[in-house]
């Protein structure tokens, strides 16, 4: 399968910065098409960014949104649904990254009700897993990932229109990334259990986020299992979001 490398743009930059990067993410794939035989990109600009970084890519890299309202439609201000993301012409949208279950309190279930709107749209949802600092300290890595994973895939998941990111929370903007090992015996650990959950388990796309960079992308990327990257702090360069591909 392709590495799928996708930009998780959080809440950086202003209107013309995020088209500027648009532009030049584009610029730098087309000095460089042999990058897509092995890639697909996909790049997750904050909401109201979508629209106009979308009229700058071309067919070669998709658009996602980094959340999604788990209901449907209606009086629940704030919130943008995923029929709205769908409407926009996105493909995928970023579900239970740590940001949000750390600082908005999202609980496995209301990552599970917001894939099962994305799944309605024919969004893929991008599943986001991972352990702190102290539960790894403790050796509890693998009991956390499997449960926020199995709770919050909703019956509607498939290899088609599931991902799964494991982003270690220590990793994240820190500089630090797992060992490949540690990578290494998770995936397969994730690949393991997502069977009890999906069929097809062996197909469905596995990412590693945390620290990605140019520099370590080629060792995380030999790793068995995983297939692409979540990239923060990176995907805001496009010669490093680019060079990251280059490794794969
Ligand atoms: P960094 O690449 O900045 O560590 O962020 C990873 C991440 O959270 C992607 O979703």
């Amino acid at each position: 399968m392709k590495n799928l490398i996708a930009g998780n743009w959080k809440m950086n930059g202003t209107m013309s910065e995020a088209i500027t990067l648009a532009q030049n993410i584009v610029q730098a794939i087309q000095n460089e098409v042999e990058l897509l035989k092995k890639n697909d990109f996909l790049v997750c600009p904050p909401f109201h960014h979508i629209v106009p970084v979308q009229a700058e890519l071309s067919m070669a890299v998709s658009i996602g949104a980094q959340d999604c309202s788990p209901f449907s439609n209606g009086a629940y201000t704030g919130d943008v649904s995923a029929e709205m993301v769908k409407d926009v012409n996105c493909s995928h949208v970023i579900l239970g990254h740590s940001e949000r279950r750390q600082y908005y309190v999202e609980s496995n279930l209301m990552v599970r009700q917001k894939a099962m709107v994305a799944h309605e749209q024919d969004l893929t949802a991008i599943i986001c897993v991972g352990e702190t600092e102290e539960q790894r300290e403790a050796g509890q890595e693998q009991e956390v990932v499997a449960t926020q994973m199995l709770e919050s895939l909703p019956e509607t998941a498939t290899a088609e229109n599931t991902v799964i990111a494991y982003e270690p929370v220590w990793a994240i903007g820190t500089g630090k990334t797992a060992t490949t090992d540690d990578i290494a015996a998770m995936h397969d650990f994730i690949r393991g259990k997502l069977a009890e959950k999906i069929d097809n388990a062996a197909s469905v796309r596995l990412l590693y986020g945390g620290s990605v960079k140019p520099a370590n992308a080629a060792e995380i990327f030999a790793v068995n299992n995983v297939n692409g990257a979540l990239i923060g702090g990176a995907s805001l360069k496009a010669e490093d979001f680019i060079g990251i591909a280059k490794a794969s």
